[in-house]
């Protein structure tokens, strides 16, 4: 091997290691990975903003909730209720969490739950039933409709949203509850 010949394997070796070096530094110039920075993804729980005692404020008149659920969407309502599944577990026989498993929960004793510890202001209703109707206000504002809750959940404000959810709870049951008249 003459020293010409040396001198071009030695130059195209050299060429290549430019153009992959280089390349690594533009990929990095041009795809830019942002560390972001909280880890992981936030789950937010959004407080309520209305002081306590106070009425909250009624935007919209009511559609009745019957009304509502005649065009409602338990499937859609899957969506919504993955905000509750951070407290509550919805399958039959599964266990209480943070909040009461809601398996078969319309139609069942408020409060009712074996081995769950509520607040007073869930067992000073213990002789109610949950109905469509109250399971609407509930889920609407859950600290104004029942005083000193301990679920830490702003509520589902917009209507069909909540429609679609209470649909979905319904159906998480052998039996589900006929629902109410619009
Ligand atoms: C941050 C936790 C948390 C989230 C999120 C949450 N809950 Fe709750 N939930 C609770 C707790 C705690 C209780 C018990 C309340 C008490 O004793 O005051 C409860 C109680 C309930 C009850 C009454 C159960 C019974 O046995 O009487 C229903 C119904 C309910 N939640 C539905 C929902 C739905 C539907 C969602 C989602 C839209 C949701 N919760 C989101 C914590 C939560």
């Amino acid at each position: 091997m003459d020293s010409f010949e040396f001198n071009k394997i030695a130059g195209a070796v050299l060429a290549t290691a430019l153009v992959v070096f280089g390349l690594n530094e533009l990929s990095g110039l041009i795809y830019h990975s942002e560390t972001p920075e909280k880890p992981g993804f936030l789950i937010e729980v959004a407080e309520a903003t209305e002081t306590p005692g106070e009425a909250p404020a009624e935007a919209t008149p009511a559609v009745s909730i019957g009304t509502l659920l005649a065009s409602a969407d338990a499937a859609k309502g899957l969506g919504a209720a993955k905000a509750c599944l951070a407290c509550h577990d919805f399958k039959k026989g599964g266990p209480n969490k943070t909040g009461p498993n809601l398996w078969d929960i319309v139609g069942r004793g408020i409060a009712s739950h074996e081995g769950f510890s509520y607040s007073d202001g869930f067992k000073a209703r213990a002789a109610e039933k949950w109905t469509y109707e109250n399971m609407d206000a509930f889920l609407k504002n859950p600290k104004a409709a029942v005083k000193g809750t301990k679920m830490a959940f702003a509520g589902v404000k917009k209507d069909q949203v909540r429609a679609d959810l209470i649909a979905y709870l319904a159906s998480l049951s052998d039996a589900p509850k006929p629902l109410p008249a619009p």
